[in-house]
Parts: C-alpha cells; sequence; structure tokens
C-alpha cells in the first residue's frame, strides 16, 4: 500500500525521501510525490507512475530543503495521476499532507468543505485532510492542535503526516487505526519519518513506533510523543538489527528469487536460540508458557490472509497431531464478523508477515474482546499484530521485499512446528522419546531446502514448458493439501495465470471434469501418508489426457513411470515436508512469471502491507 517518509535535520531532505521511497517501492504505489519546504515556501514535486518519473522531475526542476514529506500512492479515491498524487496543498500553499489509509467519510467532508467556499484541486480523500487542518489553524489552534482536532473528524483508519510553512520547524505525524504503522527514525540533529522501517534503515537504527491514537511532533532535535489530546506519552526508542544491505537485491534478477534463495539462511535463524537438539527441546519463552497455562488452553483459532492462512493450514495439522490441542483455521476477513465462538480457554493465533493487515488486525481485536489469549507469528518488527499480542513469535527472516511471500511463508512453517513441540511438551501430550526424534528431525531441515534450491536449473526447465500454459490444477492432500493451495496463489499472483487447487480427493466431486490437454496438473505427492492416494489421482489425470508434473521423492521410481514431468524433493519427515515441497513450487511461479517478462516482484494490484479492508 501507500509509502510515506519525511525529513527533517541539516542535510538536504530531497535525495533522503528520494531514497526512502525507493525502499518502499515493494509496497506497490501508482504514482509519488514529495514537498520540501525551502525559504518559507512549500513546493512540490508529484507525478504518475514508477518513480523514475519523479526522480526526473526533479532533476529537470530541481527542489531542495531541509524539511520535507515524500509519498508513494495506491490509488483509493480518484486515479493515478499528478493532480492525484500525494502530498496535498492546503488552498493558502502553506499546508501539506502525506495520507495513508481511507477517509471513510470523505464525500460528506468535501461538501461541508465545498459549502464553505473550499476548492478542491484533486478527486482524493487525502485532500479533506489538508483543508480540515488548515481551516483549525485560521480558526486559532496551532499545528498540532489542528491536526488533533482534524482526526477527530476522520472516519475510518490513517497513519498522517503534516508539514507547514507556518511552523516551518517541525513535522507532525499521527496514527489513528491500523493504516498502516508510523516510525519515527532517530538521529543526531536530524529525525525520519516513515510508515515502514526500510525507509530509514541506512540513516538510523533507533526508532519509536507510533500507537493508534498517538501523534508526534517531530523537530530536529526532539520527537514529542502525545495522545490525541496533547498529553505527553513516554515511549522508548527501539534498537533495530535489520542490516539495510539485506535489502538489496545482490546478484539476483528479482528481490523474489532472492528471497527464496535466502530460505537456508532464513530457516537456520528460525531455529536458532529456539532449539536444544542436545536436550531434545524447544524454548519459546516469548510466549511466557508453562504446563499449568499450557494445559488451559481448549483451543486455537489460526487467523491469517493469504500465504499466512496456507501456513496456518499446515499449524493446524501439526498442534492437532504433536499437542493434540483442537485448531481451527480462520480466514481473518471472515472471522472478524464471524461472532465466533470464543473464551478465555481459547487462543487466537495471527499469522503476517507484515504485521499491519487491516483483516488480520481486527480479527485480533475480535480475538481479544471475546476474552482470548492473543499470540502472533509476525516478521515487522514493531508492528502492530507484534504489539498487541500477549506473545508474539518474531520470524526471523529479515526484510521481505518481493510481494510474493516466500521466505515469511517457510519460516511460520516451522515457527508452528515449534510451537506444537512446545505445547506438546507442556502439556505432556507426546513421550520425550516422540519429542527428541522429532526435535532431531528439525536439524536436516535448511539444509534439505538447500538440495531443493540446487535443483533451480530442472525447474527453470519445466518452467519453459509450461510457461504458455493459461490454466493450472495444483492437488495435495493432507498436510501437503495447503501447499497446493500456495503453490496455485504463487502462480496466479505473479504470472496472472489462472491456477486452482484442491484437496484432491475432492477432484471427484466436480473439478476433474476440467482435465484435458490444456490443464495440466500439479501434483503434491511426496512419501507421506497420502501418497498412495495420490498417486491414483495422478493416474485418473493422465486417464483424461491431462499432463501431470508431480513433486516427488527422490528414488520414486513409481512416479517415474507415470509422468516425465517431475520436481524431485529430497526424503524429508512427513510433518516437515510442506517446508520442502513449497521450495520448487515457489521457484516454478517465479521462472514462468520471469520467462513471460513480468513484474515479479511488484505484481499488478498487489501490494505487500495490505492495510485497508
Ligand atoms: C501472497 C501474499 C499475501 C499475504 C496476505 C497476508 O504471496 O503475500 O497473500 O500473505 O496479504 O499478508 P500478511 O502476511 O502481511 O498479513
Amino acid at each position: 500500500m501507500c509509502g510515506i517518509v519525511g525529513y527533517i535535520g541539516e542535510r538536504d531532505a530531497t535525495p533522503i525521501i528520494l531514497n526512502g521511497l525507493k525502499r518502499l517501492e515493494y509496497r506497490g504505489y501508482d504514482s509519488a510525490g514529495l514537498a520540501v519546504l525551502n525559504e518559507g515556501n512549500i513546493e512540490i514535486r508529484r507525478d504518475a507512475g514508477k518513480l523514475n518519473h519523479l526522480e526526473a522531475l526533479v532533476r529537470n526542476t530541481p527542489i531542495h530543503g531541509q524539511i520535507g514529506i515524500g509519498h508513494t500512492r495506491w490509488a483509493t479515491h480518484g486515479e493515478p495521476n499528478e493532480r492525484n498524487a500525494h502530498p496535498h496543498l492546503g488552498s493558502t500553499g502553506e499546508f501539506v499532507v502525506v495520507h495513508n489509509g481511507i477517509v471513510e467519510n470523505y464525500l460528506t467532508l468535501r461538501e461541508e468543505l465545498s459549502a464553505e467556499g473550499t476548492r478542491f484541486n484533486s478527486d482524493t480523500d487525502t485532500e479533506t485532510i489538508v483543508h480540515l487542518v488548515e481551516k483549525f489553524y485560521a480558526s486559532g489552534a496551532n499545528l498540532e492542535a489542528a491536526v488533533q482536532q482534524t482526526l477527530k473528524q476522520l472516519k475510518g483508519a490513517h497513519g498522517i503526516v503534516v508539514m507547514s510553512s507556518r511552523e516551518p520547524d517541525k513535522i507532525v505525524a499521527a496514527r489513528v487505526g491500523n493504516a498502516g504503522g508510523v516510525v519515527i527514525g532517530l538521529g543526531e540533529g536530524e529525525n525520519f519519518i516513515a510508515s515502514d522501517l526500510p525507509a530509514i534503515l541506512e540513516h538510523t537504527r533507533r526508532a519509536v513506533f507510533l500507537e493508534s491514537h498517538q501523534m508526534a511532533v517531530v523537530t530536529r532535535d526532539e520527537v514529542r510523543v502525545t495522545d490525541m489530546s496533547g498529553w505527553a506519552v513516554e515511549v522508548k526508542p527501539q534498537n533495530i538489527a535489520w542490516d539495510p544491505v539485506a535489502a538489496e537485491k545482490g546478484v539476483y534478477r528479482h528481490f523474489m528469487q532472492k528471497e527464496i534463495h535466502e530460505q537456508v539462511r532464513s530457516l537456520t535463524d528460525t531455529l536458532a536460540g529456539r532449539v536444544d537438539f542436545d536436550e531434545g527441546r524447544v524454548m519459546l519463552h516469548e510466549l511466557g508458557l508453562d504446563p499449568q497455562s499450557a494445559r488451559e488452553i481448549r483451543k486455537i483459532i489460526i487467523t491469517a490472509c493469504g500465504t499466512a492462512a496456507h501456513a496456518g493450514m499446515v499449524g493446524k495439522i501439526l498442534i492437532e497431531r504433536i499437542a493434540r490441542i483442537p485448531v481451527e483455521v480462520a480466514i481473518a476477513s471472515e472471522f472478524r464478523y464471524a461472532d465466533p465462538l470464543v473464551d478465555e480457554h481459547t487462543v487466537v493465533l495471527a499469522i503476517s508477515q507484515s504485521g499491519e493487515t487491516a483483516d488480520t488486525l481486527a480479527a485480533m481485536e475480535e480475538g481479544r474482546s471475546k476474552g482470548a489469549k492473543l499470540w502472533s507469528i509476525v516478521n515487522a518488527i514493531g508492528s502492530q499484530a507484534m504489539r498487541i499480542a500477549d506473545g508474539c513469535i518474531s520470524m526471523q527472516v529479515g526484510p521481505e521485499i518481493g510481494v510474493a511471500s516466500t521466505k515469511a511463508f517457510t519460516a511460520p512453517l516451522l515457527d508452528l512446528y515449534l510451537l506444537a513441540l512446545h505445547l506438546g511438551d507442556l502439556r505432556g501430550a507426546i513421550d520425550e522419546d516422540r519429542r527428541f526424534s522429532l526435535v532431531q528431525d528439525l536439524m536436516s531441515v535448511p539444509a534439505l531446502v538447500g538440495e531443493c534450491l540446487d535443483r533451480e536449473q530442472a525447474v527453470a526447465a519445466l518452467a519453459r514448458k509450461f510457461k504458455n500454459t493459461r490454466h493450472m490444477l495444483y492437488l495435495g492432500r493432507g498436510i501437503n493439501m495447503p501447499i497446493a493451495y500456495e503453490g496455485a496463489l504463487k502462480l496466479k499472483e505473479i504470472s496472472y495465470i489462472h491456477a486452482e487447487a484442491y484437496p484432491a480427493g475432492e477432484m471427484k466431486h466436480g473439478p476433474i471434469a476440467l482435465i484435458d490437454r490444456s490443464m495440466p496438473v500439479m501434483a503434491l505427492a511426496p512419501n507421506d501418508p497420502w501418497y498412495d492416494k495420490m498417486i491414483s489421482q495422478i493416474e485418473q489425470a493422465l486417464a483424461r489426457g491431462g499432463d501431470v508434473i508431480a513433486i516427488a521423492t527422490d528414488g520414486d521410481e513409481l512416479i517415474a513411470d507415470l509422468t516425465p514431468n517431475i520436481l524431485w524433493v529430497p526424503k524429508t519427515p512427513w510433518l516437515l515436508s510442506p517446508v520442502i515441497t513449497t521450495i520448487p513450487l515457489q521457484m516454478f511461479a517465479y521462472h514462468i512469471a520471469s520467462l513471460l517478462g513480468l513484474d515479479v516482484d511488484q505484481p499488478r494490484n498487489l501490494a505487500k502491507s495490505v492495510t485497508v479492508e
């Protein structure tokens, strides 16, 4: 979704803002702009399209200043053109705003303001914000109070940043609800503002995250955080460990490819410090569980969206098989309105790489309001889903830039396995021998992922063979059924090829009618308890003239006799097989999209962090 960057200090704000916006490109956007304050005047440059358009504009008509704000916009109200791009100026040219979120009552506000004589220059909901700030300022409020009064008028969730030539020594930032984060990066004689950490990491590692209903008045030397009534709030700056170099593409063509290849490391990091292989134990201190509190849990509801929900579906099987606790998986956008059966013995476990997905946050709030304990598995440090949870397992994968999630899918698979073991141990659901052997199984996972990655050429060859298909069916059963869903999602979101996934047993109830020469079938048939069922499914597809690509375990001669199209995976204990079978599917989708010449990292219509409903 939209990205925000702001700067105040001694340096030229323009390149800092442009650079920061570049680091947020991965979030998806369709226009961009920036405003700087120069000798008492606000100057603006904006353009539709990618950041290189804005950069060219700034090269041709430069602007400089030591305080400024910038934005990458993902259109919600009004076309993605120059006049709708942020920042938006008020009527006097003295106030300027950038905004993430949706002003739900903007039509009413616009009518009211128009009736009072305000002229609008864009079709956006955001423009109402700057006119309101201007109006409250004119009636005697200072900038901070004008922003507070404005926010009281707005319905919906917002992150806003405001600058004014009337108070040229400050930027005011505010957050209401979950329309993305607002983070203040702390420097020496300079400070930074952003919607996301990657925008400011090259300048500072100390940051303050605004909670909902907080605002910050940021000057060169000071950051003052208050609530929406102006009362000071004490905040503790956090030290961020991410390496900005990790956010560079390196030798890879696309971030997605880089991130697929980072999984050996991210999975190693996921285990580090949490698994004692000698003792055969898992440590998840972040959840603060003891045997008593673990036994009190009667039900776990995993809630998430998209790829994260697929991880949750695997998690259900892991937790039920290992810890013997009933688990439901609820799509967050449904759960939030489902009036779910939740009580104080229920844990609502949210999975989210961004930690800012509006539906997932709302689902967490729904769980909380009904008395559930809240846990989360989150990648983005300091995000809302991390902060509001009673316990959070932090994914150890670093920033994920490609919009299609890869390493932030496999990490929670392992996190859920660890959680299942931890719960099973605390509740006495597994004996020592089983626990020890399940822990030992983890040891080889990063290396097995590495073996899959080494086979990229074979995957690319199959991608070349199938790149012109327009439809595909993905089939799996049991623990690999969610991986069929995930494989199909990866293919459709980056290659725009129609891909559908089914639990293979459902084929005979309808979808089998689709199978003919033009409908290749991706069948997940590793060596797991559902293997025989998958073989019969493959045979049925072949009998109807379909091409079958099988994901099969090394040495499987039976499958080798059935189809020439095989993505081989190394032998893996079945509870961990989803981590392994996912890898060729990620690479298959990546290579098809890349062969089709598509924008792999920023597929159309998609954003990295979905902060609107
Ligand atoms: C697909 C993808 C999305 C996200 C979904 C939830 O590759 O990335 O389906 O999984 O939008 O996002 P998070 O994990 O940020 O809550």
